[in-house]
């Protein structure tokens, strides 16, 4: 029906008669001439009718937006003072020539330019318009062309890509299943994959050595704008390999896609231990394109006339971090440092200190903070030489529970580069390795830190002599503050997983629950290791949008529903008692 996509079309095709088929983006009339901006996936031009050819001028006159045409004309340059530079097809426009509607639409639930923002949830009840807009195609085809690109690459490194099953049982990754009931099996649930963790691990216990797939997981899990129900990652697994050799393999496909998809040179990539990531950003997914780093200042403050930083310095569980922020004294008013106050507060800490560091030569008159009337001269002076803080800088301080200091400040030292504009543009990856085995819960408990299956970098014995300092040998890529993938090696001896379910205090449960693994382990297990990305992030960083719902065709709203479809919706009483489900009020 066509011999050009009209988004396609440039100089070269000055002279070409073409024919195009599309939707009218745009229809203007200007004194007795007709433009047409006609859109397809490739983007849009303009085409001209005139009333000298008045059976085109005619249906040019009837079509309105989103009418689904077929049209023919000659391309011709546009005249220099009609060139609009930020068109793709902006030098050049056609002589309609020919014009048929093909299909009538009503008007449109909202327009499709960039301007309009008719807001989330209409955007995604009518997402087949919302996918029509050129951002959106755009979007959608640089998404392909990763995938395509990781698939070629990794079948040029040998890995054979394998699918596995979705109607499966759980496999644990932190977050709640999603179940699909069994009609054969009344009473019994399948649950959707988490990830394909347990199935990668089988293949290499089945010969497979590399293994790659695109997979769909479903993680029922409060949503946030990195995070959807139903994802994919690229998950790699690959047997006889160290974790070094995983993360040379995992930088080597990153910086290839970098490169084919944005020309974008990755650069050097730091390796920094779970540890260091948090003491200096207060998170194990640091932003490395801020510059503002944590120092702990606890030695310094131990006797302290504060009460707030002694009984934190005094404390092992806590901690007393300065974040210096260099050359800020200027730019903020007091309106603002109460804001950073209050908005640490919002995040669950119990404040925030700050000196203002006026004049550095002056002493204590040189320095203005509301913690002054508690400091000693000597104290602020070694304060601020620890922090190397300079006339014009401010210095903000967080006292508390480690983990509290960590994750208020970690997450404050983004907004005030933010606000202070000081985080660099582009791409900066980190490694963050040696994450702990387990984290510990609010009730005390051990939860594993990624999932069980990871091997602790000491024997069994130590572990359930000490599982509280163990190590795994698990390393996570981060790129410009999210988490991108995470892997580790597996343990690929019965023992050694068999402490690990003990130490999670879940020994009897997992002989039941994975005993096919524990059988698999004991009948010629390879050593092996893998990790997964996730794509959505992936595709979200590289074509700079907002939230992964952007690069997603048809994604879920943040109460993780479909107002397309209108799923999750209920199901006819018959299809329940197949099932045998009874349904309760509440
Ligand atoms: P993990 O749970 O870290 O590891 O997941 C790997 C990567 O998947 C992405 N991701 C998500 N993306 C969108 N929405 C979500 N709800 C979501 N959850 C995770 C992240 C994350 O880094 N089986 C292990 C991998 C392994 O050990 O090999 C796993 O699933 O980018
Ligand atoms: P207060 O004596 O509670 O008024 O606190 C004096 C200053 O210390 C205020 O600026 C508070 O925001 C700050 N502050 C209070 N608690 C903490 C804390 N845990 N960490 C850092 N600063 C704090």
């Amino acid at each position: 029906m066509r011999s050009h996509y009209c988004g396609d079309l440039d100089e070269c095709h000055i002279g070409t008669i073409v024919t195009l088929t599309g939707w009218v983006h745009r229809r203007r009339d200007h004194g007795g001439v007709i433009f047409l901006d006609v859109r397809d996936r490739q983007g849009l031009v303009q085409v001209v009718y005139h009333p000298d050819s008045p059976e085109p001028f005619a249906v040019a006159d009837q079509v309105r937006s989103e009418y689904v045409v077929q049209l023919q004309g000659r391309v011709r340059p546009r005249e220099d003072s009609a060139i609009n530079p930020n068109l793709k097809t902006g030098r050049i426009e056609l002589v309609g020539q020919k014009l048929e509607i093909i299909n009538r639409s009503k008007a449109p639930p909202f327009p499709l330019n960039d301007y309009a923002n008719p807001g989330e949830e209409v955007r995604l009840k009518y997402r087949f318009m919302d996918l029509r807009r050129p951002q959106m195609q755009e979007r959608l085809q640089t998404r392909s062309k990763i995938t395509s690109f990781i698939r070629r690459f990794l079948e040029r490194e040998s890995f054979i890509d394998v699918e596995t099953p979705t109607l499966t049982k759980s496999t644990p990754e932190g977050a709640r299943d999603y179940l699909v009931p069994s009609r054969l099996h009344p009473g019994k649930f399948f649950a959707l994959p988490q990830s394909p963790q347990l199935f990668k691990q089988l293949l290499m216990m089945s010969g497979i050595d590399r293994y790659y797939q695109i997979a769909r997981c479903y993680r029922d899990e409060d949503l946030r704008h990195d995070r959807q129900p139903e994802f994919t990652q690229i998950d790699i697994e690959a047997s006889f390999v160290s974790a070094d050799e995983i993360r040379e393999l995992t930088e080597k496909m990153l910086r290839y896609v970098f490169m084919e998809v944005g020309s974008i040179n990755l650069g050097e990539i730091p390796v920094l231990t779970h540890k260091e990531a948090t003491q200096r950003f207060g998170t194990d997914r640091p932003d490395l394109r801020n510059p503002l780093e944590l120092v702990d200042v606890d030695s310094l403050v131990v006797e302290s006339g504060f009460e707030v930083f002694k009984r934190a310095a005094v404390d092992d569980q806590s901690r007393v971090a300065a974040l210096l922020v260099p050359n800020a004294a200027n730019k903020m008013s007091r309106r603002q440092l109460d804001g950073c106050v209050k908005y640490v507060q919002e995040l669950g800490g119990k404040g925030l200190a700050y000196i203002k560091v006026n004049d550095s030569g002056a002493g204590l008159s040189g320095l203005q903070s509301p913690i002054l009337k508690f400091l000693i001269e000597d104290e602020v002076h070694s304060i601020l030489q620890e922090v190397k803080a300079k006339t014009g800088d401010i210095v903000f301080f967080g006292a508390d529970d480690r983990k509290v200091v960590n994750e208020t400040l970690g997450v404050f030292r983004n907004y005030i580069a933010d606000l202070l504009e000081i985080t660099k543009d582009g791409y900066q990856a980190c490694w963050v390795v040696d994450f702990p085995m387990f984290e510990i819960t609010a009730d005390g408990n051990l939860a594993p830190e990624h999932h069980p299956f990871a091997q602790p970098q000491c024997s069994a014995d130590e572990l359930i002599e000490n599982p509280r300092d163990a190590k795994a040998h698990a390393y996570d890529i981060v790129i410009n503050g999210y988490e991108i993938g995470g892997g580790s090696l597996r343990n690929h001896d019965s023992s050694v997983q068999r402490a690990v379910f003990k130490a999670l205090n879940m020994g009897q449960e997992a002989e039941v629950k994975f005993k096919f693994l524990l059988e698999a382990l004991d009948l010629g297990c390879p050593p092996h290791g893998g990790i997964a990305l996730g794509l959505d992030r992936l595709v979200m960083i590289l074509t700079g949008s907002e939230s992964i719902r952007d690069v997603i065709a048809f994604p879920k709203t943040q109460s993780s529903a479909c107002p397309l479809t209108d799923a999750p919706s209920e199901v006819d009483f018959h299809q329940l008692r197949e099932l045998r489900i009874d349904l309760k009020s509440s």
